[in-house]
């Protein structure tokens, strides 16, 4: 047993729910432990969270039983879905009010929900700047967070809203690094015009979760948007050409065009990309970096995340 407070955390051996693990275990007097929730206990990465001193705990956030067995006893809770995996925001809302109901079952003091904008809020199904998708849906990966935040309020949670950031990771894992075009020369593509796109490094994610838990009822029913750096296209390829000792173009294409790119979720990501860009003194407005600083004092920039991480992103 342990006096610590007890943080259940969805998604402990991705990146959000990782970087928070971590952050916990790394504040060994900071009155917080981690349970790390997974599917497989067994895994390489539930073993080294296991190893590094968190609790592992199985359950799968399609069964809304397991949830409140991992919720139990915890004082708060980090819930996060994984849109990715299924590509349904039907399926990212149902899963969201079952956190909302194993976090109320289990009377949780503090509970962390990483969400979105729902986008239809800013562009009416009805407005044809950018295409309605899967029916009802502007940008899919985002509406259906934004939508599941009424699930945690209308049970009176004790929440706090996370508004999460474009991941500078996305150059590495997501296909989004620089490519090189006929000319020889590198170049990321990103339909955001001349404007700013909010980014962090995912793991600071997690770590500005930490600060939310550690400011406690300070936050509770509250909406915190964390991020690095406001960055464009232009500035955000001047640094990946610091870094790489090698020039990086920014190649600016029309959301439209980025939407035809045809990978899975290309016209997900391309009216996302939209939405950053219209609306960018909101989407900018709501992630403060001032306020993420505070919230975890060792936030990185896009320079430092570059100088650590360089060596990952796969340059063809
Ligand atoms: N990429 C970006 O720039 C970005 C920015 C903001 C927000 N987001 C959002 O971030 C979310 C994903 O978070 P992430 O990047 O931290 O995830 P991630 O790194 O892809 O990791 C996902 C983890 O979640 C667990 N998981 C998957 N399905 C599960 C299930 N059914 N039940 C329980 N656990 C499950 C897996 O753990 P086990 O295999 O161990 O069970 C996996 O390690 C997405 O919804 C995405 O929209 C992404």
């Amino acid at each position: 047993m342990t006096d610590k407070k007890i943080i259940a955390v969805l998604g402990a051996t991705g990146a959000q729910g990782g970087g928070l693990v971590r952050a916990i275990l790394n504040d060994t007097g900071g009155g917080f432990t981690a349970r790390a929730i997974t599917r497989d206990v067994d895994s390489d990465k539930a073993q080294a969270l296991a190893r590094q001193g968190a609790e592992v705990v199985a359950a799968d956030v399609d069964d809304p039983e397991s949830l409140k067995k991992a919720f139990a006893g915890a004082y708060g809770a980090y819930c996060v879905t994984f849109y990715w995996e299924h590509f349904s925001p039907e399926k990212e809302v149902a899963e969201a009010g079952a956190m909302a109901q194993a976090a109320q079952h289990a009377g949780l003091e503090h509970v962390i929900w990483s969400t979105l904008e729902d986008t239809r809020q800013w562009v009416p199904l009805d407005d044809d700047r950018m295409p309605t998708l899967m029916g009802k849906y502007k940008v899919p990966h985002f509406d259906g967070k934004g939508e599941a935040n009424h699930l945690f309020t209308d049970l009176g949670l004790p929440v706090t809203f996370l508004l999460t950031s474009f991941y500078w990771d996305n150059l590495i894992h997501f296909g989004m690094g620089p490519k090189r075009g006929p000319d020889g020369k590198l170049a990321i593509t990103f339909p955001m015009g001349d404007k700013k796109l909010p980014g962090m490094a995912a793991e600071d994610i997690g770590k500005c979760a930490y600060g939310v838990f550690r400011k406690g009822s300070d936050l509770v029913g509250k909406t915190v948007g964390v991020t690095g750096e406001h960055l464009t296209g232009g500035e955000m390829a001047a640094a990946l050409g610091d870094a790489l000792g090698e020039e990086v173009r920014y190649n600016m294409v029309e959301p439209a065009v980025y939407r035809g790119f045809g990978f899975p979720g290309a016209d997900d990501l391309g009216n996302m990309f939209q939405f950053k860009r219209d609306f960018e003194q909101y989407f900018c407005g709501v992630r403060s970096v001032e306020t993420s600083k505070d919230l975890n004092p060792e936030l990185q920039s896009f320079a430092a995340w570059l100088a650590r991480n360089k060596r990952r992103i796969p340059l063809d």
